[in-house]
Formats: structure tokens, C-alpha cells, sequence
């Protein structure tokens, strides 16, 4: 059952939308209802012990750190300790805030270092493999966050999820059918004696005592264990030993930074998301701005003038994100000039809803401006009405495919989100510029966008999701699916994507999920469609706070993903 999670919708629910805009149908699928406070992640022990935690009396913060690393336990496609992300919070006082735990490029890296002597780019070095890692940050980002905001010890937090390591968890199908899928290259990467090389059957159940070790550690000597203590040692031991370049004292120096987030209002709506070096949050800004003065609700959801006012806008802001967005700590931004009003009524000046405008003819903006697949997300929304929104990753499915077996856990290879050559597109197909070139210690640019929406000045919506460059209009949609057009969290969440992202220039379908005619309209005015390849755009997983003060959740049911609420 794809839908196990979901219950079918009744008539009465009707009242429980009564101030949407349209009212759902009968067939759409409600999320789990909770009173109180609610996890919706890739996983359901995740989501379960991190909703453990808040029934002890922990906060989201407690919650969130006890989640994530569940996730890096029986998520290991996504969840880790090798890999990094961002968090967006909002206090239940309204205060909001963001913080910053991206990898970065190790003290060794060069900018040509993914690039052969004709200058031409490897990706196989970047995506696969001991250089294709930054230096991770979660750990750093969990404990920064916990420690500032949270109520229980570190103890208490770990201790169930170092008991779900060496206790094990139960494998899923989609979890076994990756895993033997993947395991000739985590043999070829990691050697034939590599923890994952063993025949994993669904319904298997699976410890991982290594790491329930490192987390052992980790509880007791807490965040320098990582970062100077004996698993930063043996961490970078184990890269150098195979050629890598990350060091005890890259990993000495790394740091989780807060920043503040990308806040601005969008009709009703005040939406809270994260400032570079993600571009989240200034693309959806920028998307969002550019589509607010068209009528979507009466253009009609999936209809094709719908799809062509999105595509449009993603088309003209990924051209913007792709040239202007870097690691604000070693490249300046045009925030101001990016965010403009003005400006962004400009770009859509060129939108014929007759005819698509193609990406050659896009450009980044022009402005006076002086130069000076795999990611995890979390929403959760405690009983004092904190929100927190992560999403973090190790970028593509088991990261970079070193997996470290002496702590249990792989590496990611973010190091492939940087632009290595400009001009030459990265795994997810996009092209970046010089902003986002690489330097020792610069933050790869990232298009994670945890967010978290307020209505009417009260917390409304906290959503996120993987899936790459699509995540930012993955997004999107998500809230674009319940303010425009009245849907509640599951079916926002369930209803079917498409993607733009200025190049290629094609508008990417769910395969199967769109109407032909509709497909065969958009091709009519000029629209490049690709449905046979697309990936799975997005899998979100988010919490609204109903008119009645309830929450529902949307768990996407194009993972395991599952809500766990009181
Ligand atoms: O930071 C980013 O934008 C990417 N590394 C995210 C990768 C991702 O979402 C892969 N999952 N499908």
C-alpha cells in the first residue's frame, strides 16, 4: 500500500478547511491529525523517537538532534554524520532564525582539482569516491543549535538512538532494493570487506554497532569528539590513508554558522527560508515575487497557464541563483538588487503566455552591482509551538560511497555542488558561474530550502524536502498547493510536481502524473517536456497548523516517510 500512511478524507473534514480557499475534494487523503506536537521525517523511528523526546519534555531542538541522528542510523541513503545541512527555526514567541551547517571545502582544495590537464571536468571525482567530500558539519550544527535552545541532556537525547543502532531496525523494501543496488560500487569504493557488502533483505533487521560506538562517544565527550577527539581522528586517518585530502585540522576548524534567514511576505503569507550559502531561500523569494501578481487560483491548479507562469519564473530565477549565489563568506551577494520588486517585475516582462521563452534568450539579470541524490528533511512543531524545518545531506544517494567503517557512517560528496569548471553542469544538471568556484574553506552552494510559513502572524506551515535542484520549487508548489488552491497537508504534499531550472531547458514532469493534453498544449506553445527520465522531484515531508489549532501532517509517500504526532 503507496498510501499506508493516509487516511481517506471524510465529508466532515470539510469544516476543518472551512477558511481554505477551495475545499478539498472527498478523495483527497488526510495526514495524521495531532493535538499537540508533531515529526514528520523519511522515517518512521525517526519521526517516532524524536517524538519520544517530546513527549518527555524535550523541545523541537531536543527533538531535532535526536531525529537527525536516527536518520543518519536507519536512513544511511540520506541521514548522517558525513554530510551537513541547514536548520530554519521559529520560536513560539515569533522570533525566527536560521542556522548554517554546510560543508566546506577542505584546506587542501583547489579550484581546478576536479579538472584533467585539458581542463576538462571529472565528475566522476566529484561524485564518487575519497575527494568528493567537504568537511562535514552536522555534527556541529546539531550540537550549536541544541545547546542554545534545547532543554534535555545529550545523554538523554542519544541514548534511544545509540539503542536503535545496536539494537537494529527493520529494513523496508525501497531501503533493500537501494542497497543491493548499490553495494558493487560500495565494494569497488570501500574494499570487499566494507560493512555493507552483505546480502540486506527487507524485513532484515539491521545494527550498525559501529556506529552506535562512535555515537557511544560522541554522548559522552560531545561535539570536540567529532571534530577533535578520537573519531576526528580516526576520520582523518581513514581519508588520508586512501588519498583524500580532509585533515584533523580541517576538521579542527570547522565551525556551524547562524545566519539570519530570507524573510518576506507573499500575499497573505510571511515565509521564513535560508539564506545563502543556500539559494532556497532567495530563489523562492525571487519565484514567488515574480508569480505574486498573476491569479493563480483562477488559472486553475496543473493548468497549462499555471505551469507556464512557474516554469517562467524558475526559468529567470535559476538563471540569477546559478550566476549570483555563492558562500556569502567569500563572494558578495546582490541581495537587495536580487530581492527587488522593480526588478523582478522586469524579468517577467519578456513572459508570453503564447510562446516559451527560451533559457538562450535568459540571461542572469542585469543590475549596478560592484563585485568587491541524497538529502533528508524534518519538520517538527513541538507542544509550546516551536517549529524547526531541516534538511540535510550527504548529496547523492550514499553520499561520495566511502562509508567509514571504523565509525559507521559514509561521507558525503558535497564537493560536487561547487561549480568546478563554470559553465559545465553539476549531477543535478545545473550550471554554475564563479561565485560558486572552489576555495579552501568556502561553503559549496546549496539549493536546501527548510522553511517554515506564517498566516495571519502565527506559525501555518514548516516544509522542506531533498531531490537537488528541484527542491526549491518542490517547495513551492508544496505551499503554492494549499494557499492558492485550498488543499490540506497530504494531498499538497502527494499532488504531482514539475520542475524548471532555466538549464536545461526542459520542463521536467512526474513521469505519468500529468494529463496528455495538457503536455500536449505546453508542447504547442513551445515547451521542451521531458516525463520518461524525470527523477522524483522532491519527497516533502511537512506539518500544517490548521484553522482549529490542530496539526496535520504530509508525509510523502514517494518515500517511507511518516508523521508521529500527540
Ligand atoms: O545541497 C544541495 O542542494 C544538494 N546537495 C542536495 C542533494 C539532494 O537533495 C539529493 N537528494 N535527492
Amino acid at each position: 500500500m503507496r498510501f499506508r500512511s493516509a487516511i481517506v478524507l471524510l465529508a466532515g473534514v470539510f469544516l476543518v478547511f472551512s477558511c481554505a480557499k477551495k475545499p478539498i475534494t472527498s478523495e483527497a487523503k488526510l495526514g495524521l491529525i495531532a493535538e499537540k506536537a508533531m515529526v514528520v521525517s523519511a522515517r518512521e523511528e525517526a519521526s517516532q523517537i524524536g517524538l519520544d523526546i517530546l513527549k518527555k519534555g524535550g523541545n523541537a531542538f531536543d527533538a531535532m538532534m535526536a531525529t537527525e541522528l536516527a536518520l543518519a542510523v536507519t536512513f544511511p541513503f540520506a541521514g548522517n554524520l558525513g554530510g551537513g545541512g541547514f536548520m530554519v527555526y521559529r520560536m513560539a514567541d515569533g522570533s525566527v532564525g536560521s542556522i548554517d551547517f554546510r560543508e566546506k571545502a577542505p584546506l587542501a582544495a583547489t579550484k581546478d582539482m576536479y579538472l584533467d590537464e585539458n581542463g576538462e571536468f571529472l565528475s566522476n571525482l566529484s561524485t564518487k569516491g575519497i575527494l568528493a567530500s567537504g568537511v562535514p558539519g552536522t555534527i556541529a550544527g546539531l550540537f550549536e543549535a541544541q545547546a542554545k535552545f534545547g532543554k534535555l541532556s545529550i545523554a538523554e537525547i542519544l541514548q534511544p538512538v545509540i539503542n536503535l543502532a545496536r539494537n537494529g531496525f527493520v529494513v523496508t523494501p525501497n531501503q533493500a532494493e537501494r542497497l543491493q543496488r548499490v553495494r558493487n560500487t560500495l565494494v569497488e569504493v570501500n574494499g570487499a570487506e566494507t560493512f555493507f557488502n552483505q546480502d540486506i533483505k527487507s524485513g532484515d533487521t539491521l545494527k550498525i554497532p559501529i556506529l552506535a560506538a562512535t555515537l557511544e562517544r560522541i554522548a559522552k565527550n560531545g561535539r570536540d569528539e567529532f571534530y577533535t577527539g578520537e573519531t576526528a581522528k580516526i576520520l582523518a586517518k581513514h581519508m588520508q590513508d586512501r588519498g583524500g585530502i580532509i585533515t584533523e585540522e580541517d576538521l579542527a576548524g570547522y565551525e556551524a554558522k547562524w545566519r539570519d534567514p530570507v524573510v518576506f511576505p507573499y500575499q497573505d503569507l510571511n515565509i521564513i527560508s535560508m539564506a545563502p550559502p543556500s539559494s532556497g531561500g532567495m530563489t523562492l523569494a525571487q519565484i514567488l515575487k515574480m508569480i505574486e501578481p498573476f491569479d493563480l487560483e483562477k488559472m486553475g491548479h496543473h493548468s497549462p497557464e499555471y505551469i507556464q507562469v512557474l516554469v517562467e519564473a524558475e526559468r529567470r530565477a535559476y538563471a540569477d541563483r546559478n550566476y549570483y549565489l555563492g558562500d556569502p563568506d567569500f563572494v558578495k551577494i546582490p541581495v537587495d538588487q536580487l530581492l527587488d520588486d522593480e526588478y523582478l517585475k522586469s524579468r517577467m516582462a519578456s513572459f508570453n503566455p503564447e510562446k516559451a521563452t527560451k533559457s538562450e534568450d535568459i540571461a542572469k539579470g542585469e543590475f549596478a552591482f560592484s563585485e568587491s541524490m541524497e538529502t533528508t528533511h524534518f519538520s517538527i512543531v513541538d507542544a509550546e509551538g516551536n517549529a524547526v524545518s531541516l534538511t540535510t545531506t550527504i548529496n547523492g544517494g550514499y553520499g561520495s560511497k566511502v562509508f567509514i567503517d571504523e565509525l559507521g557512517f559514509f561521507m558525503n560528496n558535497e564537493m560536487d555542488d561547487f561549480s568546478a569548471k563554470p559553465g559545465t553542469p553539476n549531477m543535478f544538471g545545473l550550471t554554475g558561474a564563479e561565485a560558486n568556484s572552489i576555495a579552501p574553506g568556502k561553503r559549496m552552494l546549496s539549493a536546501m530550502t527548510p522553511t517554515i510559513v506564517e498566516k495571519g502572524g502565527k506559525l501555518w506551515m514548516v516544509v522542506g524536502t531533498p531531490g537537488g535542484s528541484t527542491i526549491i520549487t518542490s517547495v513551492l508548489q508544496t505551499i503554492l498547493n494549499v494557499s492558492e488552491f485550498g488543499m490540506g497537508m497530504q494531498q499538497a504534499v502527494e499532488s504531482p510536481r514539475f520542475h524548471h531550472q532555466w538549464l536545461p531547458d526542459l520542463v521536467n514532469f512526474e513521469p505519468g502524473s500529468f494529463d496528455s493534453a495538457l503536455i500536449q498544449t505546453l508542447k504547442s506553445r513551445g515547451y521542451l517536456i521531458n516525463e520518461a527520465n524525470s527523477p522524483v522531484i522532491g519527497k516533502v515531508d511537512a506539518i500544517l497548523v490548521l484553522p482549529n489549532g490542530k496539526l496535520e501532517g504530509g508525509a510523502d509517500p514517494r518515500g517511507d516517510d511518516k508523521a508521529a504526532g500527540f
